[in-house]
């Protein structure tokens, strides 16, 4: 972060959304930290909470309207403009990155977003529909590449019921990504994830899959790079939107996907095998489309790459060592199963989840056992999946240290 000699001046920008009273800690947290905080709010923030709060909280006055004669012969916007280190708006809602990635002045934040030099931030949180619309997509993408920060959304539980990528990170987080940034558990390490399923060609038309939705894993990318880590997602077929900030890499088949680990593995710190990778592909995939031509019809299938035993492998004699970490979906003895693959993969922990009775896979809650070499283990307890990562991740910290 730059050296200031005051106290880092942090401009907080709150638009309308229920996440707004989580910009409430925010403001709490950033002054906690020393910081002199000046809050602007949207028309559509005071409908959610009152400038009173954030005043009390930032003891400053809250700047609400451009046009405010009184206000401005304070400090007039672009006076605020300039006095800002740092802007952060949270949250950032739908409409907001909208209307900045479009360049419109026509409330008092955007034109201050607009007039400010200083680096801007934004802690995007929305309905993850939204969040998931092609025009939001473009929108950030737009704003991504004019140098605009984001942090976030996570995943998890929306307000509005659903869940999905879209909950605003949380203000500790963003404090700490503001002021101190680089300092999570994981910076500075690489974490490379893989989620997803695969599919498997049967001809040019169809494929083998599996039910997968790459929610464990999008959600364990999002929990890593939360926590400061460069993150590299190599991801079969899905549809939620991936996480910000991390560097995607499709792969459609389990040898694409083992190609595409293997070229991000020399930098590697923690490797996380999340995919629901085909065990099996058919071996000789038809180049045309395939006719009902006969009344049975027998698929020959041969063994895909299994990538995070070859991971394993790869890694063994690296000093130092990444941290290889594996699932497994079993619908019995889970203790035991996941225990020997634990060994014969030769893993560093594994986080084993029941799929019977259609539990875990495509789901939106899970529950896992995670073992350790040495007969340790921890149950983390039955929630939603973004939960669930960050509380895996802070598992892997764990480990990460005692490696
Ligand atoms: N995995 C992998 N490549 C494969 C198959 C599995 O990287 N070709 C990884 C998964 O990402 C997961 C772990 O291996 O982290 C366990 O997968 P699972 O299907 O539970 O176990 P398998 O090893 O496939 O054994 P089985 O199907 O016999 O239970």
């Amino acid at each position: 972060m730059t050296q200031h000699i005051h106290p880092p001046q942090i401009l907080v920008g709150v638009s309308g959304g229920i996440a707004a009273y989580k910009a409430c800690e925010l403001v709490r947290e950033l002054k906690r930290a020393g910081c002199a905080v000046r809050v602007v709010m949207t028309s559509a923030a005071q409908a959610f909470v009152t400038p009173l709060t954030f005043q009390a909280l930032s003891g400053e006055p809250v700047r609400t309207g451009l046009l405010d004669a009184e206000a401005e012969s304070g400090m007039d916007h672009i006076a605020l403009a300039r006095w800002a280190d740092q802007v952060i708006v949270a949250p950032a809602s739908a409409d907001l990155m909208a209307r900045m990635a479009h360049g419109h002045a026509d409330d008092l934040l955007t034109t201050l977003l607009l007039a400010t030099t200083a680096p801007v931030t934004l802690a995007p949180a929305m309905n993850h529909q939204m969040w998931a619309h092609p025009a939001t997509r473009a929108n950030l993408a737009l704003l991504q590449e004019r140098g605009v920060n984001v942090l976030g959304p996570d995943a998890g539980a929306q307000a509005c019921g659903e869940q999905g990528p879209g909950r605003m990170r949380e203000p500790v987080e963003i404090a700490r990504a503001l002021l101190h940034p680089g300092t999570g558990p994981l910076s500075g390490r690489h974490v490379v994830i893989t989620a997803g399923p695969t599919q498997e060609p049967i001809d040019p038309v169809r494929y083998i899959g599996n039910r997968s939705s790459g929610r464990m894993g999008l959600a364990l990318a999002a929990a890593a790079q939360a926590a400061g880590a460069r993150v590299t997602l190599v991801h079969g077929p899905v549809a939620l939107p991936l996480p910000t900030g991390v560097r995607a890499v499709p792969a459609e088949t389990a040898a694409a996907m083992h190609a595409a680990v293997l070229g991000h593995l020399d930098d590697c710190d923690v490797f996380i095998g999340a995919a629901a990778v085909a065990d099996y592909r058919p071996a000789s995939p038809c180049a045309q489309k395939m006719k009902k031509d006969a009344d049975t019809r027998a698929l020959e299938l041969e063994r895909t790459e299994d990538i995070l035993a070859d991971v394993a492998r790869r890694v063994r004699d690296r000093s130092p060592r990444p941290l290889v970490v594996g699932f497994a979906a079993e619908t019995s003895q889970l203790r035991h199963y996941a225990r020997s693959k634990l060994e014969t993969k030769g893993l560093d922990l594994i986080a084993a989840n029941d799929v019977s009775a259609g539990r875990a896979i495509g789901t939106d809650d899970n529950a896992l056992l995670c073992l350790w070499p040495g007969g340790g283990e921890r149950s983390l307890p039955h929630q939603p999946k973004a939960a669930l990562a960050r509380m895996l991740i802070e598992l892997v910290v764990e480990r990460l240290d005692k490696h």
